[in-house]
């Protein structure tokens, strides 16, 4: 395994959209493998092929229950809404409220194509909804409603709680 580097809102990259996995070989695993000891690296819950340059539908979590792997993940129905803190491993330093739905289903394959339905909720559903959105080119602070600033008394609770494992 090896880390990879990260980059960083400015690039082009995280712009693009990414095109599906048609091969799931060994070249897969090892991004796979290599995209995880990055995000925990990097102490992030999440983290999407471009963000590592690679402009494919793979992406790695872990929101506290084990690492999970999607690709060419598609999202399925949402359900309900959630306001929270999102921050990302390409926008250092920053932070911002953004409206999620509280659940979603999606379907994805595994790293040998098979496929799989998850039902998520909360944080996981947050991260599955901030992960897909890069793989269209999107960041959160695209639809953040506004920014966090440290000396925001108001969230200053709320943010020092998912500070932790709040970066996707
Ligand atoms: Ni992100």
């Amino acid at each position: 395994m090896a880390l990879r580097k990260i980059v960083c809102i400015e690039d082009d990259l995280l712009r693009k959209k990414s095109r599906p996995v048609e091969k799931f070989d060994d070249k897969l695993h090892k991004l796979l493998d290599d995209m995880a000891e990055t995000m925990y690296q990097a102490n992030g819950v999440g983290l999407a092929a471009p963000q590592v340059a690679v402009l494919r539908q793979i992406v790695v979590m872990d929101c506290g229950d084990g690492l999970i792997e999607m690709i060419n993940p598609e999202i399925v129905s949402t359900e309900g809404e959630q306001d929270g803190p999102e921050g990302c491993l390409s926008v250092p330093g920053r932070r911002g409220m953004v409206k999620r739905p509280m659940k979603v289903k999606a379907r994805f394959q595994d790293r040998n194509g098979e496929w799989y339905e998850i039902e998520a909720e909360e944080l996981l559903a947050r991260c599955i909804m901030h992960e897909t959105d890069h793989l269209k080119g999107q960041l959160y602070v695209d639809i953040m409603s506004r920014e966090i600033f440290d000396d925001d008394e108001e969230e200053a609770e709320e943010t020092e709680e998912a500070a932790e494992d709040g970066k996707a």
